[in-house]
């Protein structure tokens, strides 16, 4: 197999340029691309591999799994799995058996599976594709389970949909938090509320000027009272925080899906 170039080798022009890309063309992604970008994802650094996945290049698949957010002209649909199955077969070849926290091997397979994530998205930027990540994949575990057939104790973190991005879609640099708001030299610091509104200024202003909410008619309602937050004012904070003001997973619990799926928290 011929081995893949990538149009990109510079590393921070790939980290500062990526942006979600959620149209993609019609252009399938030749097998040596996308074996070096899955190669250069699990070139991360990892804890004990507890990271594998499972992807498909199958239109119909793609198709049936719209429903969940994935977008329609994704040419690569990649579900990066905590797999706890692999690794105790592994164990089980060196005549260990498993008897270890699972919270803990959760937490292990998060670190691992966030690396590998991490590097599939910038290695597809260096290969000129695109990609956009799905926070659905635990929510629709039993379909994801049930069509990729995902044994006991893997479970799908994230979807990842890949490919070559459409020049028509106009996507931006989106803010981020400014970096005394993010990272904290020798001590913790918790902002004065100049600088907590300094920073929720700079994400807010950010996205406003990119008439990002308005564009998309996307707004959280209010579970109660009345809204009088327009889109002249909706933005980034606003939006963040009616997200995690009830709710949370559609179907029960994270914990009680994670145990159907063979993990055991008692
Ligand atoms: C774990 C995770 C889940 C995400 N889920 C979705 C999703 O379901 N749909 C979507 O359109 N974007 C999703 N995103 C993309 C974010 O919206 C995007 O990364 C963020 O708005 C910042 O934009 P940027 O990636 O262009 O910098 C997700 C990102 C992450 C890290």
């Amino acid at each position: 197999m011929k081995s893949a170039r990538p149009i990109y080798d510079n590393l921070f022009e790939v980290i500062q340029n990526r942006r979600s890309k959620r149209i993609f063309l019609e252009k399938s992604v030749p097998d040596d691309v996308l074996e070096a970008i899955l190669n250069a994802g699990f070139r991360a650094p990892f804890a004990a591999q507890l990271c594998s996945l499972i992807y498909t290049r199958d239109r119909k698949k793609i198709k049936d799994l719209q429903p969940m957010g994935v977008y329609p002209t994704t040419q690569v649909l990649i579900f990066p799995l905590i797999d706890l199955n692999r690794h105790e077969q592994v164990m089980n070849q060196r005549g260990h058996s498993y008897n270890f926290d699972d919270t803990l091997a959760l937490w292990l397979g998060l670190q691992d599976v966030s690396l590998v994530v991490a590097n599939l998205t910038l290695a597809a930027e260096g290969y000129g594709l695109g990609s956009v990540l799905l926070g659905a994949a635990p929510i629709v575990a039993d379909e994801l389970v049930k069509m990729f057939n995902i044994p006991k104790r893997a479970f799908p973190v994230v979807g990842l949909c890949l490919g070559y991005p459409d020049p028509a879609e106009h996507t931006e640099i989106r803010p981020r938090y400014p970096l005394s708001f993010s990272a904290f030299e020798d001590k913790y610091h918790q902002p004065s509320n100049k600088e907590l509104l300094e920073a929720m200024k700079v994400m807010d202003e950010g996205y406003l000027a990119q008439d990002y909410y308005i564009e998309r008619q996307i707004k959280i309602p209010l579970l109660k009272g009345k809204d009088s937050i327009d889109y002249d004012t909706y933005s980034w904070c606003e939006h963040i925080s009616r997200k995690f003001i009830s709710g949370g997973w559609s179907k029960g619990s994270l914990l009680d899906t994670l145990r159907k799926h063979g993990f055991n928290f008692d």
